[in-house]
C-alpha cells in the first residue's frame, strides 16, 4: 500500500529579540537591601513594538539598563540581539550595545561641550564607527524631529524637550536592531510628542526594528503593538512601589 506523503508543517519562526528569565537586581544600602527589579519571564520577538509601563520606582529603568547591558543583575539570564548578556564581560556588553542597541536614557546623558549634531555623531563613533554617511544620517534625523535649525546649539542652549529629541537621534544614528527608550517623550507637548513618535515608529516599522519604550502616557502606549506592565512580570518576591508613584 502506498502511504500518503506527510507534508511537514513549516511554521515561520520569529527569532526572539529579548528573553529574560528569573532576573533579580537588588541594591544594598548599609544593612538594607532594595529589590530594584524582579522579572520571571519576558519575551519580545524581533520587530515587536512594546510599551513598558509600571508605577514609579518599580524597576522600569533598571530593566532597560539590564537589557542594554549597562547593569548586570544578581541572577538570571538575559538574551538581547542574539547574545547572552549575563555571560559577557562589561567591555563585550559595551561593544554589543554600541553595535546593536540604541538607548534613550531617562536623563538624556548628552555631553555638554558638544553641539546637538556632534552629540548625535558621537553615538555613531561609539557604535559602528562614524563613516562618511554618518553626518548625513545625523542631520536627517535631527531634521526629522524638528531640530534642523538647532544642530549647532549646545545642550544648555536647547530646551529640555529639544535635548530629549537630540538623545532620540543619538540612539537611532547607528540604525540599531533594538531601540530602548526610557520615557523618550516625557518632556514634549502632545503635538510634538505625537510627531516624534510617528517618525520613530515609521522608522522602526520600515527597518523591522524592535522597540521597547517606557512610558507613563496611555496615548503613547496605545500606539505600540503591545503593552507590558512590569507588575505582571514579577516573581514571588514583591517589589514595593514608591509611595505616590504615578500610573
Ligand atoms: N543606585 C541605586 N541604589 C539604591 N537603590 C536604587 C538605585 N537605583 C535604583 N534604585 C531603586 O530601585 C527601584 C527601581 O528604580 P528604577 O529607576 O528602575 O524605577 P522606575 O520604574 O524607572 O521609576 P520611574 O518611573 O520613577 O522612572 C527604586 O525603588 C529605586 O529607589
Ligand atoms: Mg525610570
Amino acid at each position: 500500500m502506498i502511504q500518503p506523503m506527510i507534508q511537514p508543517v513549516i511554521q515561520p519562526v520569529v527569532p526572539p529579540m529579548i528573553q529574560l528569565r528569573d532576573v533579580r537586581k537588588s541594591y544594598s544600602r548599609g544593612t538594607e537591601s532594595v529589590l530594584a527589579c524582579a522579572v520571571d519571564r519576558l519575551d519580545i520577538a524581533a520587530g515587536e513594538q512594546v510599551a513598558l509601563i509600571g508605577r514609579s520606582g518599580t524597576g522600569k529603568t533598571t530593566v532597560l539598563h539590564i537589557l542594554a547591558g549597562i547593569l548586570r543583575p544578581d541572577q538570571g539570564s538575559i538574551e538581547a540581539v542574539g547574545r547572552r548578556l549575563d555571560q559577557m564581560s562589561e567591555s563585550a556588553r559595551d561593544r554589543h550595545r554600541g553595535r546593536h542597541i540604541g538607548m534613550v536614557y531617562q536623563t538624556f546623558n548628552l555631553l555638554q561641550p558638544f553641539t546637538a549634531l556632534e552629540n548625535v555623531l558621537l553615538g555613531a563613533l561609539f557604535g559602528r564607527g562614524a563613516g562618511s554617511d554618518s553626518r548625513a544620517r545625523a542631520e536627517a534625523l535631527l531634521q526629522q524631529v524638528g531640530l534642523g535649525d538647532r544642530m549647532h546649539h549646545r545642550p544648555r542652549e536647547l530646551s529640555v524637550g529639544q535635548v530629549q529629541r537630540v538623545a532620540i537621534c543619538r540612539a537611532l544614528v547607528n540604525d540599531p536592531e533594538l531601540i530602548l527608550m526610557d520615557e523618550p517623550l516625557g518632556n514634549q507637548d502632545r503635538a510634538t510628542g505625537g510627531q516624534v513618535l510617528d517618525a520613530l515608529l515609521q522608522l522602526a516599522t520600515r527597518g523591522k526594528k524592535t522597540v521597547v519604550m517606557v512610558t507613563h502616557d496611555p496615548e503613547s502606549a496605545k500606539r505600540m503593538q503591545r503593552t507590558v506592565d512590569l507588575a505582571t512580570l514579577r516573581g514571588a518576591t514583591p517589589v514595593v512601589a514608591a509611595a505616590g508613584g504615578s500610573s
